[in-house]
């Protein structure tokens, strides 16, 4: 059988192009005992495949050169060798960006796709919902009355990030990189206040502005000057969920910026970076909980739905330029 594959056909340096992926037309083989045949419906890009574009150490292994892109896919079971799964059930897992894989059924969750959007199973009920959660109950612990800024606020965490900061009584502000982001997060996801970073003159001044109490929870999606910007505004004891740096991941050498530390020691604020996969032993609570909010009305959710498995390279780009509301998908047709 024929499908496509995308592959990293060289590494970035700096913002990636579609010249460092390549589509190939491939066959695959008969499947083997234990595995499964399935066809890629929905495809996710996100932010931390950049790093694994690079070759250096880390949490993750980096992708080889001339070998497939893996990403978190929803797939229809199309035949199975496995006692696990049977044809027409649909799965999630860390599969190929491809048309058509093969995979060890060990590898695969059974996802219901009646009862809930299967596409949801890669965003607020996948990953970027798991780390929303864990960073903002385990290491932002809003309290009620307590100020919160979420940093990429309008992008697939920040949006259930702001949402469940809300849920525990605190008023929440969101940094934003268009207006019209800023209205959904105001008019959709009930922040209190969004504030478009791009123009922004001075945003340390605008958060000093609305937060003349200080913030007390900073959910950082972000790094550089934003955060510069939020760190001199930090309250006494305040707390940070160091979750992502988007706008440090094209930089090819090391930025240099303000030396925040003294503020943070001076003001005894608990800054914590984590990675979701710390928290792989309680997805089930996360689950629990957020399909219980989505249910109640509490948590809303948003997409960007690209079509056509051509445009992963262009979704993934897009990440960087902001072209996501919400999150950031690809349908594969
Ligand atoms: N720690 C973990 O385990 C974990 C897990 C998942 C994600 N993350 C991190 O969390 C962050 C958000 O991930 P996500 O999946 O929700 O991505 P996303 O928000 O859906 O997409 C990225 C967004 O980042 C913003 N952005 C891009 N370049 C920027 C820049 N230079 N400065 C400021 N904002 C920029 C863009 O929105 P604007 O229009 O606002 O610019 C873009 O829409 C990323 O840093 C990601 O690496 C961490």
């Amino acid at each position: 059988m024929e499908i496509l594959q995308y592959v990293l056909a060289a590494r970035p340096t700096g913002l990636p192009s579609p010249e460092n992926f390549r589509i190939e037309k491939v066959k695959i083989p008969g499947l083997k005992e234990d595995e499964v045949l399935l066809k890629s419906w929905y495809l996710s890009v996100d932010p931390y495949m950049r790093g694994r574009m690079n070759d250096v150490k880390s949490y993750a292994a980096s992708f080889e050169v001339d070998k497939p892109i893996r990403g978190g896919v929803v797939a229809k079971v199309i035949e199975s060798k496995s006692s696990l799964f049977n044809p027409g059930e649909f799965v999630v897992g860390m599969l190929p960006w491809a048309t058509y894989s093969i995979e060890k059924a060990e590898n695969l969750r059974k996802i219901d796709v009646h009862k809930i959007p299967p596409s949801y199973y890669l965003g607020v009920l996948g990953m970027p919902g798991f780390t929303a959660y864990f960073g903002m109950t385990e290491i932002g612990k809003p309290q009620k009355g307590e100020t919160v800024v979420v940093s990429g606020a309008g992008g697939a965490v920040g949006i259930v990030a702001g949402q469940i900061a809300k849920i525990h009584g605190a008023r929440v502000i969101g940094i934003a990189g268009s207006d019209e982001k800023c209205m959904l997060l105001k008019g959709q996801f009930g922040y209190d206040e969004a504030l478009n970073y791009k123009t922004s003159i001075s945003l340390r001044k605008e958060l000093a502005n609305i937060c003349p109490e200080g913030v007390d929870v900073y959910f950082d999606n972000v790094g550089g000057e934003i955060t510069d910007a939020v760190v001199a505004n930090l309250d006494f004891n305040a707390r940070i969920a160091l979750c992502g740096q988007i706008s440090q991941y094209n930089n090819t050498r090391p930025t240099v910026g303000p030396s925040l530390l003294p503020m943070l020691l001076t003001r005894s604020v608990l800054l914590k970076g984590f990675i979701v996969s710390n928290y792989s032993d309680r997805f089930g609570e996360a689950i629990g909980h957020l399909t219980q909010w989505l249910d109640d009305g509490k948590i809303k959710y948003h997409e960007t739905l690209i079509r056509g498995f051509d445009h992963l390279p262009d979704a993934f780009i897009g990440l960087f330029d902001g072209k996501n509301q919400g999150k950031m998908l690809v349908v594969a047709e």
